[in-house]
């Protein structure tokens, strides 16, 4: 199922936590807290869980996605998972260019441009994640980091490729340490992001992309980071691992 243009979207970002069993509960609690239709739900786990786990799930009402994938089509990459892979066992999303995965595993603007190119091969949404760590944020340069990003990985893509992904807007300084966008700090990259995506293929096609925040994203700043007009939902790291929190993230949208 294909998420519609511009809906609103909550996504919880496991990283490295929660075991098989910890992962069944969240999603049964999870599920049957889920009372709207307001925002498409979706989580990312391990790579291990991910085919139990759509097995398992009975419901609708959460959406699937690994937190990576190769850039390499397949081959001898010992210890990595391909776009084809995932797609063979039904994931829809991926979650590309995690800052994290930038840091610890060297991955640069290029390799991320060959993942999207992958994922979208195989039909799987991309969640491209962007956002300046605090030297450049504190020297006031996160609007050119981010440009760069974009234009290194994602800008080169066809209007009809752009129009099927999801950006998030990932301050590397606010994530996992409890500082968070401010709002206005949100709405001033979110909007650039689209004016960006406007300026190389159109105002319809950047109205159509959702972007996501993330970045200690917690119930008590969801409802101000979600009311800001190009803040189309959140990619929740900390928070996500806990279900009642997750679920008031999703009541905030
Ligand atoms: P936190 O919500 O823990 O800051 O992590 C955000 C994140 O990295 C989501 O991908």
């Amino acid at each position: 199922m294909k998420i519609e243009s511009r809906r609103k979207i909550v996504a919880g970002n496991w990283k490295m936590n929660l075991d098989l069993t910890e992962a069944a509960e969240w999603l049964a609690e999870v599920d049957a807290g889920l009372r709207s239709d307001k925002c498409d739900v979706l989580v990312f786990p391990s790579f291990i869980f991910l085919g139990d786990l759509m097995d398992m799930y009975e419901g609708e009402q959460i959406l699937f996605g690994a937190q990576n994938c190769s850039n390499k089509e397949s081959g001898a990459y010992t210890g990595e998972v391909s776009a084809a892979q995932l797609a063979s066992v039904g994931v829809e999303y991926v979650i590309v260019g995690h800052s994290e995965r930038r840091e610890h595993f060297g991955e640069t603007n290029q390799m991320l441009k060959e993942k999207i190119q992958r994922a979208l091969k195989n039909e799987i949404t991309p969640i491209f994640c962007c956002g300046e760590p605090l030297e450049v944020r504190n020297a006031n340069k996160q609007l050119e980091y981010v440009k760069q990003q974009l234009e290194e990985s994602l800008l080169g893509f066809s209007a009809a490729a752009i129009a099927e992904i999801i950006v998030a807007y990932e301050p590397v300084w606010a994530i996992g340490t409890g500082l968070n966008a401010t709002p206005e700090q949100a709405q001033e990259m979110h909007a650039f992001i689209r004016a960006e995506i406007a300026a190389k293929y159109s105002p319809d096609i950047a109205a159509q992309v959702p972007i996501l925040y993330g970045g200690s994203c917690k119930p008590d700043n969801a409802k101000a980071l979600f009311s800001c007009a190009d803040v189309d939902g959140g990619l929740i790291g900390g928070a996500s691992l806990n279900a009642k929190d997750f679920l008031k993230i999703i009541q905030a949208v």
